[in-house]
């Protein structure tokens, strides 16, 4: 064999190797992970929030994976318990995330469950949380002089709202919140994983 057909071989070698344990084991040892019964599946108004959550690209800065104990303070930081495979039966695409710029969200609903509070810090993070290099989400909302019926207007801090003027939710910034509101894996499972990495 001369030494092209060597290295060609030997990549494919280390390729399949890789491939066998980064795609075809993770995928053997998930793909029939039922949800837990405790799981609700996202309702409409939250499967619309979660396309708002993927199109501003919250991704970017918020994980949804708390680690388990061994692994780092989540737990301690309230973020809740090391999540499992299972939890995540009803998210594709799943919305793991790897930057923590900001806090992991896999349990804000029970963190955070009231709809003011969200509407308010997507429309101004700093309003609630001095320092805070969030982005303001404003074009989720509108700016009126008049309430109409029906308007969701957004309960702001003193001071925090332009003078004289109303902010009115959109669907999406509704749906959005719908979507927060709704991320709440506190329930109790069996463990998938080894008790050492979980305590
Ligand atoms: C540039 C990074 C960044 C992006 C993008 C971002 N956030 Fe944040 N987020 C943060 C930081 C930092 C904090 C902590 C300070 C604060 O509460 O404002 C935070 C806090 C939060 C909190 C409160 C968490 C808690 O535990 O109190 C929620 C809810 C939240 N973000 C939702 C979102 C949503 C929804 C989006 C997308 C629309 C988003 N964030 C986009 C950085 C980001």
């Amino acid at each position: 064999m001369n030494n092209e057909t060597r290295l060609i071989a030997g990549g494919m070698v280390m390729l399949s190797i890789a491939t066998s344990l980064l795609v075809v084991w993770p995928y053997l040892t998930v793909r029939r992970v039922a949800a837990p019964a405790a799981l609700q599946p996202f309702n409409e108004t939250a499967l619309r929030g979660r396309q708002v959550y993927i199109a501003n690209g919250c991704v970017y800065c918020h994980s949804q994976q708390p680690r388990a104990r061994a692994l780092g303070p989540d737990a301690a930081r309230g973020w809740g318990r090391a999540s499992v495979a299972a939890d995540y039966a009803y998210d594709r695409p799943h919305l793991l995330g790897t930057m923590r710029t900001g806090p992991d969200l896999f349990n804000i609903g029970a963190r955070q469950p009231s709809a003011d509070w969200h509407l308010g810090h997507l429309y101004q993070p700093r309003a609630y949380v001095p320092g805070s290099v969030m982005p303001s989400y404003r074009f989720l909302f509108q700016l009126k002089d008049e309430l109409a019926p029906g308007d969701v207007e957004v309960a702001l801090p003193p001071g925090q709202a332009p003078t004289g003027r109303h902010v009115v939710a959109s669907r999406d910034a509704q749906d959005l919140v719908a979507y927060l509101r709704s991320m709440d894996h506190t329930y109790p499972v069996a463990d998938a994983v080894p008790a050492a990495t979980t305590r």
